[in-house]
């Protein structure tokens, strides 16, 4: 059957609300470390996927997750070794306090009860969320993703408040006074809720401002913005799903960049490698807390064969030594893409760190105007050559670099090249 027939078929049985990557969708049946293959038999070097952490089926992963199916898979109401083991190796890798793990099924499910979490301990319903920000897809979660789902009215329980975007936002990065400017957004938003008659439960920061273009927060700003935030007797919820991992390449989590140490940290997509699990770190007071006000049961989450994946890819992660991976393949793939931008003017700007960059792509430097056609077409380019990507940014024209982490040097050049021809096409 060719691909036409299944886009229909697909359409008609999962309805218009899914989308599809590329013009004409891609039918991937297989993948291997970086690669993935399509129906066809050809190969495609992924540069996009974060969930695939350690590697598309990493044998491993596949090992333990076989093994322990099966032997066992229950649920958290009866003892077992491997969630006890999983959240204390989890844990190891945090700052201290942050020292006591749920374990959920998906992102949306880890922000959905940091908010809850939240809300029981403060006693106060308010939330405040970032401009453009994507954390999840359930009624209250999506509610906190502005970028995405909020088609109808904010409700007055949340505020947004613009992240520190130097290139587009109100502040650049040559006002002394830019780091100020941007965190006094967040007394604002504090306002506003208080206008609504609601007082702040949370703020949540995803760690990279991901789906509002990538934009690392300087540290001054994170640790100013959790000051303003703690004064307004709410917590503070770092979502690590697309940071964390060593994504960033400086430390486990994206947050520790910055010196901070947040409430509550959520974690998804690349702690399970395409398994699903995500969990809610927090400390042990404020777990004390919420469970005077609830229990805790989820059918799925922390279940034997999620935890022994979750250990297996920790333990990948440590003896691949993939933070200096990330670490040395994104310095090598930024650096590459610097040259590429001496060579083409509608690379406006090079965000991100480690293996989480985007490249804004410009009409005019000056301007600044989105060149988001080109980009579109600059993604389909490197599809063409092989190479998967995608779009990012509320304007849809930055090119998103987010590989899987044992991404290497040698894929690097695959993927610049591909960027260099699809520019050059494109100019
Ligand atoms: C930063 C961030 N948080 C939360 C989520 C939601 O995770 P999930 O799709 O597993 O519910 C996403 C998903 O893209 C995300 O990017």
């Amino acid at each position: 059957m060719g691909n036409e027939q299944l886009v229909e078929r697909r359409h008609r049985a999962l309805g218009p609300a899914y989308s599809h990557f590329y013009r004409e969708p891609l039918y991937i049946v297989r993948g291997e470390g970086v690669w993935l293959y399509d129906d066809d038999g050809r190969r495609y070097l992924d540069c996009y996927n974060n969930v695939p952490s350690v590697g598309h089926c990493r044998p491993e992963v596949i090992d333990a997750l076989s093994r322990q199916a099966a032997t066992l898979n229950t649920h958290t109401r009866y003892l077992h070794h491997a969630i006890i083991e999983y959240a204390e190796m989890l844990t190891a890798t945090l700052p201290d306090n942050l020292s006591v793990c749920t374990l959920v099924c998906t992102g949306t499910e880890a922000n959905d009860l940091a908010y809850r979490i939240a809300r029981a301990v403060t006693g106060n319903d308010g939330a405040i969320c970032t401009h453009g920000a994507y954390h999840g897809n359930s009624t209250l979660v999506s509610e906190l993703s502005p970028g995405f789902t909020r088609k109808r009215r904010k409700p007055d329980f949340v505020a947004d408040v613009r992240p520190p975007d130097v290139y587009r936002g109100p502040y650049g990065a040559e006002d002394p006074d830019y780091i100020d400017k941007y965190a006094n957004l967040v007394d604002g938003a504090i306002e506003e809720l208080a206008d609504a008659g609601h007082k702040p439960g949370m703020m949540i920061i995803d760690s990279i401002y991901d789906a509002a273009g990538v934009h690392t927060p300087p540290p001054e700003y994170q640790q100013l913005v959790h000051e303003k935030v703690r004064a307004a007797g709410a917590l503070v919820v770092c979502d690590e799903v697309q940071a964390g991992l060593t994504r960033m390449g400086d430390h486990w989590w994206g947050f520790m960049d910055s010196g901070v140490v947040p409430d509550i940290v959520t974690m998804g997509k690349p702690i399970g490698a395409g398994h699903p699990l995500a969990v809610v770190v927090t400390t042990p007071e404020i777990a004390a807390e919420f469970a005077r006000e609830s229990g805790y049961f989820n059918t799925f989450g922390g279940n034997p064969v999620s935890a022994a994946v979750g250990k297996t890819v920790l333990e990948i992660v440590e003896q691949d030594n993939l933070l200096d991976n990330v670490r040395s393949s994104g310095d090598y793939l930024r650096a590459g893409l610097r040259r590429l931008a001496h060579k083409h003017a509608l690379i406006g700007d090079i965000r991100g760190k480690g293996l989480f960059l985007a490249v804004d792509l410009v009409r005019d430097r000056l301007t600044k105007e989105p060149a988001a056609d080109e980009a579109a077409e600059i993604v389909e380019s490197m599809r063409e050559a092989g190479v998967l990507v995608a779009l990012i940014g509320e304007r849809r024209n930055a090119v998103k670099f987010r590989p899987p982490l044992i991404f290497a040097t040698e894929h690097a050049d695959i993927a610049l090249a591909a960027l260099d021809q699809a520019l050059e096409k494109h100019q």
